[in-house]
């Protein structure tokens, strides 16, 4: 009376408790013969489990995350009246599609009829049996000419729309030739290489394809007969995986237990195989560009109560550039490496704002320049920088966050005033520090940054002499330009940018002036510093720049 029929999982070969990984009906659902229930996964191949009945699920008895073997009940249906006059006796099992409709679950030992040709031990590998699939793409071939191969080893990848498999090799041996390329089109009994065999393996393996195309009962092609599936997923991936872009990932069995062992979602990576397809180059790819922007991270976890985590880039470009031109390769000069790397983190982990001004400078440059002479005989040399150095101070005094690094929660507030000033050498940028600035003249500044300065210029800065740094100056004042977004050097919060002076008409009330004007650009990180604290600093810096009396205060 009742027409229930257990769907079971077919015949897989030596697999067992191998991992579902999509189910694609719910109860409720109708279903017609061959209609896909689930797929399975192992680690040689991906196979979707057909209905061998037609009609509605009752019930479900697999999730996705489940272990199933052959023998395993996925789903129950109340049959139709034809579906279960057609399906064998009370349940059915294993859809025991006859031979011919169902596709036999391929690789058993590569399907090859070994052909030990003469007195040699020349093994044809063939592709095996694949039940009803014909032309089906080779996307990826394993193996050279040769290589030396051990029994399983996988040989090619096939895919048809339903699933992708490997092939295994029949026997061990040398690789002598290949017959296939990715991209071509294979069916049942195509050559794909040639072995020489080692040892008696040629004649024990030759006629593996015939049990299990016999015993083969499902549509989907079995994985190849190897070790029991292991999806291993990754113990801490580094985000986590979406299921459904997995799945629908276009990859290969053997790339999608890479993926899984990596933790890397391949709904993620973009593939650059043939269609689209993921290859195992793409992920070990994403890994690189995961990496990359995880690597800031830990840095930046000491400092920053939040940060998000790895960056979701794209991989770097990579071109051919000769393709284009005549090139000339040149490594980055150990500084760059260094400096790069430490700009690219701080430009990436602080909010930057940069906040412009301008300061007229036109009487402390008349001031600077009447000094400079008396101090010419000293065979001294007064630059801007050295004024602007003690105006930073003072503002830094006036606005203390400015002066600060955070700590997790914490903002560090310094009572000491070391200010660095980017200094541009032939290898690269560095930045020597003038420790307690507050406690040294205008002529000692100068004289110190000057000799800081030759010094980065001939490589011979010292480590110390770079370091405990409490906010930057970079001035590209004696080079031009009008405005520039200097980039914090973390852990501080703010960086001056300082460029080319010059004269401009200034209102004074009654007429225009022309006045020397110093442009002014102040970054900051917005974590700490708000806007109108960091125009307020601007404004006050372009005061005592423009008053330098008010240095005495
Ligand atoms: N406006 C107009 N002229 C300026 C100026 C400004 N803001 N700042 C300096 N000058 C003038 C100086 O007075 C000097 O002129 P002079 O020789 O007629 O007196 C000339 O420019 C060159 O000055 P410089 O020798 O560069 O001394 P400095 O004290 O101004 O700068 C360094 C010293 C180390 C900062 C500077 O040599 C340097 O390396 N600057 C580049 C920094 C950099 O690359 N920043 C970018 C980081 S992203």
């Amino acid at each position: 009376m009742s027409n229930l029929i257990e769907l079971k999982v077919p015949d897989i070969g030596d697999y067992k408790d191998v991992d579902v990984i999509e189910v694609f009906v719910k109860v409720g659902d109708t279903v017609k013969k061959d209609d896909s229930l689930i797929t399975l996964e192992t680690d040689k191949a991906t196979m979707e489990v057909p209905a061998n009945a037609s009609g509605v699920v009752k019930e479900l008895r697999l999730k996705v995350g489940d272990k199933a073997s052959e023998g395993t009940v996925v789903a129950v249906i109340e049959a139709s009246d034809a579906a279960a006059a057609a399906a064998p006796a009370p349940a059915a099992a294993p859809a025991p599609a006859p031979a011919a409709a169902a596709p036999a679950p391929a690789p058993a030992p590569a399907a090859a009829p070994a052909s030990a040709t003469g007195g040699s031990s020349t093994v044809e590998v063939k592709v095996p049996d694949i039940g009803d699939a014909r032309d089906v793409d080779v996307i990826e071939v394993f193996v050279k000419v040769g290589d030396t191969v051990k029994q399983d080893d996988s040989l090619i990848t096939l895919e048809t729309d339903k699933a992708s498999m490997e092939v295994p090799s029949p026997a061990g041996g040398v690789v002598q030739s290949i017959a296939v390329k990715v991209g071509d089109k294979v069916s049942e009994g195509t050559l794909i290489l040639t072995l020489a065999a080692a040892g008696a393996a040629p004649a024990a393996s030759a006629p593996a394809p015939a049990p299990a195309a016999a015993v083969a009962p499902a549509p989907s092609p079995a994985p190849a007969a190897a070790a029991p599936a292991k999806p291993a997923p990754a113990a801490a991936p580094a985000t986590a995986v979406d299921e459904a872009g997995f799945k629908a990932a276009h990859a290969s069995p053997s790339v999608r237990k890479f993926a899984r062992e990596l933790g890397v979602d391949l709904g993620r990576v973009k593939g650059s195989g043939p269609k689209g397809r993921i290859v195992a180059s793409d992920v070990q790819g994403f890994v690189k560009s995961v990496m990359s922007g995880a690597a800031a991270a830990p840095a930046a976890a000491a400092a920053v109560p939040s940060n998000g985590s790895g960056l979701d880039l794209l991989p770097w470009p990579k071109v051919d550039f000769a393709k284009y031109g005549p090139v000339e390769q040149k490594p980055l000069s150990r500084i760059k490496k260094i400096s790069g790397a430490n700009l690219a983190r701080n430009w990436v982990m602080i909010p930057h704002v940069t906040q412009f001004d301008d300061a007229d400078i036109t009487d402390m440059e008349a001031f600077r320049k009447e000094m400079g002479e008396e101090l010419k005989k000293q065979n001294l040399k007064l630059t801007p920088l050295a004024f602007i150095i003690k105006a930073v101070v003072a503002a830094l005094k006036k606005f203390p966050e400015f002066n600060s690094s955070l700590d997790g929660d914490n903002l560090v507030l310094k009572q000491y005033f070391h200010i660095g000033f980017a200094a541009d050498t032939p290898n690269g940028l560095v930045v020597p520090v003038i420790r307690d600035a507050d406690k040294k003249t205008l002529v000692e500044i100068a004289t110190e940054t000057g000799a800081l300065a030759a010094k980065a210029r001939d490589g011979k800065l010292l480590p110390a002499e770079m370091q405990g740094g409490c906010f930057s100056i970079s001035s590209l004042g004696g080079v031009g330009g009008t405005a520039f977004t200097p980039i914090v050097n973390a852990p501080e919060v703010a960086i001056l940018g300082v460029s080319k002076s010059s004269i401009k008409p200034v209102w004074n009330g009654k007429e225009f002036a022309p006045r020397l004007i110093l442009p002014l650009s102040l970054s900051y990180d917005h974590r700490v510093i708000d806007g109108a604290s960091a125009a307020r600093f601007t404004t006050y810096l372009a005061q005592v720049l423009g008053d330098i009396r008010r240095l005495m205060l």
